[in-house]
Formats: C-alpha cells, sequence, structure tokens
C-alpha cells in the first residue's frame, strides 16, 4: 500500500527545561535559556524543512513574570538579541514570524524590534512562525472579550450571532488554524495556560528531553507519532 505521509499542519510547542538542563550542569539557568534560544533557531529550520506549515512555540507565559528579577531580566536581554538572530533566520528561510501575547508590557526597544520583525517578514511564505511571549491563553480571551463587548457596545457584533468562529476571530490565533500536534518537552503533563481554546482536538506529544537536547530528531519521531494516530476531529493534513 502506498504509505502517504502525514504531516502535522501546525505544531505547537511548549519549550520546557532550560533551566533543569542549567542546574544539572551546575549552571546559571540563564544558560540553559541561551542553549534553548539556539535550539529554538534550528527548531524553526527543521520545522521548515519537514513541511510544517505553522510552528508556534511558548517563550514566555504571563505567569513567567514571576520568576526571579534576576532571571527575567536575564530572559529579556535574550530576546533583544533572538530577535535581531531571528529576522536573518527567518529571511534565510522564508518564514514569516508573527507576536502572539501582549507585547506593550516589554520596553519599548522590545516593542520595536518584535514589530520589525513582523513587519520585515510579512510576505515570506514558506512557514508562519508564532512566537507566543507574556502569553496566558486566559488573558488572550480576556482581551479577546474585552474586544468582542466593545463590538456589540457599537452595534457592529449581535449577541446571538456569536458562533465558535467568532470567537476563534477575537483570539491572537485569528488567522491560523488550531494546531493538529503539541509537543512539551521536560515531561510535564500540564498545558500551563497555553492555546487552551485552539488545543480543543489536538494530538499530545510528551517527551522527557529537555529543550535543550531536543533536535531534528525528536521532531521527527513527534511527527512520526502523529501520523501514526487516528485523529477525532480537526486535523486538516497538507502533504
Ligand atoms: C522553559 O524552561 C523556558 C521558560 C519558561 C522561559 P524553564 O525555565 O521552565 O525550565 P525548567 O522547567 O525550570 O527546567
Ligand atoms: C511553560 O513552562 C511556559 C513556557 C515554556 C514559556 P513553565 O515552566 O513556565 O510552566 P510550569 O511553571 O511548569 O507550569
Ligand atoms: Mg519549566
Amino acid at each position: 500500500m502506498d504509505e502517504q505521509k502525514k504531516i502535522p499542519r501546525h505544531v505547537a510547542i511548549i519549550m520546557d527545561g532550560n533551566g533543569r538542563w542549567a542546574e544539572r550542569r551546575k549552571l546559571p539557568r540563564k544558560m540553559g535559556h541561551a542553549e534553548g534560544c539556539k535550539v529554538l533557531e534550528q527548531t524553526v529550520r527543521d520545522a521548515a524543512d519537514l513541511g510544517i506549515d505553522y510552528l508556534t512555540v511558548y517563550a514566555f507565559s504571563t505567569e513567567n513574570w514571576k520568576r526571579s528579577e534576576e532571571e527575567v531580566s536575564a530572559l529579556m536581554v535574550l530576546m533583544g538579541f533572538y530577535i535581531k538572530k531571528l529576522l536573518k533566520v527567518a529571511e534565510e528561510e522564508n518564514v514569516r514570524v508573527k507576536i502572539i501575547g501582549e507585547r506593550s508590557r516589554f520596553a519599548p526597544d522590545l516593542v520595536k524590534g518584535l514589530n520589525k520583525l513582523e513587519y520585515e517578514t510579512r510576505n515570506n511564505t514558506r512557514m508562519v512562525f508564532a512566537i507566543a511571549i507574556n502569553y496566558g491563553a486566559r488573558d488572550e480571551m480576556r482581551r479577546g472579550m474585552i474586544r468582542m463587548a466593545e463590538d456589540v457596545k457599537a452595534g457592529k457584533l449581535e449577541p446571538t450571532a456569536i458562533t465558535e468562529q467568532t470567537i476563534g476571530s477575537y483570539l491572537d490565533t485569528a488567522d491560523m488554524p488550531d494546531p493538529d500536534l503539541l509537543i512539551r518537552t521536560s515531561g510535564e503533563l500540564r498545558l500551563s495556560n497555553f492555546l487552551l481554546w485552539q488545543l480543543a482536538y489536538t494530538e499530545i506529544y510528551v517527551t522527557d528531553d529537555l529543550w535543550p537536547d531536543f533536535n531534528k530528531e525528536e521532531l521527527q519521531k513527534a511527527v512520526d507519532s502523529f501520523g501514526k494516530r487516528e485523529r477525532r476531529y480537526g486535523g486538516r493534513l497538507t502533504k
């Protein structure tokens, strides 16, 4: 029989385990985050090579502000570096970058960099790469509901006409299909407030590998495991 390869159209990743990776090496946690950034860069290239159309990664949650001041500021510095690097990678790989989450809480320089990254890559077509920063699914819904309520108040939206699609259109992922596959590294079996609406029927793959140890083989394993599953709903397959 001709085995058709099932590639998930949209892969979401909870990149967890940077801290543990560093601690196991007696290194400061920020070294784990720095290594994690390198792995992310490679993962963008690998995902595009595998034919994935959308890659969404959880980089900084609304809850992550509660970490030590030292760790949060190290993450902000890294983000500044990474934004510049990513612009290069995105151009090389013909990838369009999209930011989800609430960016206005970041320093003006960072916000500028994020806006530039989205703007300069807007015409790239090979893959959409969405980065979730200062993102929490409950916060995303809260922000979406404020806009929805405003539209109702302005007479632009009839409450009884609100469908599931309408709700989706008020979320940060409005122009993206729901993820087909969710990967979480480091073995934790929870969603940590990531894409709660969009993950309704997503297949889940958890690996014990720490994020800085993730690589193309691991991505391929997750994709292969997805290919063997029977989906219940959703999951339009591209290739
Ligand atoms: C994920 O790694 C990166 C961020 C949340 C920013 P962690 O920092 O959560 O790593 P662990 O879970 O402590 O190992
Ligand atoms: C999830 O990892 C968030 C990101 C990967 C950015 P966390 O390490 O923050 O999640 P919890 O604290 O284990 O739930
Ligand atoms: Mg963690």
